[in-house]
C-alpha cells in the first residue's frame, strides 16, 4: 500500500511581484518501507517537493496524503536530515541526538539509551560526551542521522546529506544509511545530485526536469542487498546509471 501518494503537486514562489514556478505539477506514491532516491538538476525544486512532503510546506496546488490523510503542518514521526547537520555547538554529541526527544517532552531516561546505541551503530558511540567541533564533517553527519532516527520515524527526508562530504567519507555513508535501513525499514525519500549514490542507495529512482521539475522517468533499482561498493563495477549498476544519465542528456540537463 502507497503510504503517501503526492497529486498534481505544484509550488508557484511570490516575493516582491514576481512569481517563480519551482516544480511541478508532480504526481507519485510511496510504498511503506522502500527508499526512494530524486535527482534532477539544481534549483528544479527538489528541497522544494521533500519540504512538502515533511508539511514543512505547502503546495500552491494539489495536495499530498499521509496514509489517507491530508499532510499537516506539524506531523509526527518524521526525521530530517539536511546538507548542513545543523548541530548545536554549545550541547555534547549525545544531548544534541536527545534533543528532539527533548523538544517532545520525553523524559531522558526513556530515550538515553537508544541514543547510545544509534551513536555506536553509526561509529562514533566513542564521542557522546565530545563537542561537535571536535568531530570531521563525516562524524558529524553520522550524528545528524542518528538524531533523526532517535524517535523511530516512519519517515526518513534525507536532502543531500553527504553533499559537504568528500568523496571516500561519502560512500562509507552511504554503506552505513544502508545498513541501518536495512534494520530500520524506514520509509525514505532521499534527494542527491550523484547519480552512482542516488543507485546504490535505493529502491527507486525518480528523475526530474529543470525548473519547473517534473518527473522524467521512475526507475525501478532490483539489485539485491544488502549491497557493497563492489555493486558500483557490475554491469546491471552500471545499466541503470546509464539509463539515469540519457535521461538527462535528453532534456538538455547534461550536454
Ligand atoms: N522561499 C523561496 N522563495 C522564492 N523562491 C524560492 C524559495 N525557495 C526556493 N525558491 C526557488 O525555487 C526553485 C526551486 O528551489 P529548490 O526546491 O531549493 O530547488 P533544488 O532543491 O532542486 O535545488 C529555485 O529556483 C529557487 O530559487
Ligand atoms: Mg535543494
Amino acid at each position: 500500500m502507497s503510504e503517501i501518494v503526492v497529486q498534481s503537486v505544484e509550488r508557484t514562489y511570490r516575493s516582491g511581484g514576481r512569481a517563480v514556478h519551482a516544480l511541478g505539477p508532480v504526481s507519485m506514491e510511496f510504498e511503506a518501507g522502500r527508499t526512494t532516491t530524486i535527482v534532477g538538476p539544481s534549483g528544479c525544486g527538489k528541497s522544494t517537493l521533500l519540504r512538502i512532503l515533511g508539511g514543512l510546506d505547502r503546495p500552491s496546488a494539489g495536495q499530498v496524503l499521509v496514509r489517507g490523510q491530508p499532510v499537516g503542518e506539524r506531523m509526527d514521526g518524521i526525521g530530517v536530515v539536511f546538507q548542513r547537520d545543523l548541530l548545536l555547538d554549545w550541547r555534547n554529541i549525545l544531548d544534541n541526538v536527545l534533543l528532539a526527544a527533548e523538544m517532545k517532552g520525553l523524559p531522558r531516561r526513556a530515550v538515553e539509551p537508544r541514543a547510545r546505541a544509534l551513536l555506536d551503530e553509526l561509529g562514533v558511540g566513542d564521542f557522546a560526551d565530545r563537542s561537535p567541533w571536535e568531530l570531521s564533517g563525516g562524524m558529524r553527519q553520522r550524528v545528524a542521522i542518528a538524531r533523526a532516527l532517535l524517535c523511530e520515524p516512519w519517515l526518513l527526508l534525507l536532502d543531500e546529506p553527504f553533499s559537504a562530504l568528500d568523496a571516500m567519507t561519502r560512500d562509507q555513508m552511504g554503506v552505513l544509511l544502508q545498513q541501518v535501513q536495512q534494520t530500520a525499514k524506514t520509509t525514505a525519500v532521499l534527494i542527491t545530485h550523484s547519480i552512482p549514490e542516488a543507485v546504490f542507495l535505493s529502491d527507486r529512482v525518480l528523475v526530474m526536469s529543470g525548473r519547473p521539475g517534473v518527473i522524467l522517468d521512475d526507475i525501478a533499482v532490483d539489485l539485491p542487498r544488502p549491497r557493497t561498493l563492489a555493486l558500483r563495477e557490475e554491469p546491471e549498476f552500471a545499466a541503470i546509471v546509464r539509463r539515469i544519465r540519457v535521461q538527462f542528456e535528453r532534456s538538455g540537463v547534461l550536454a
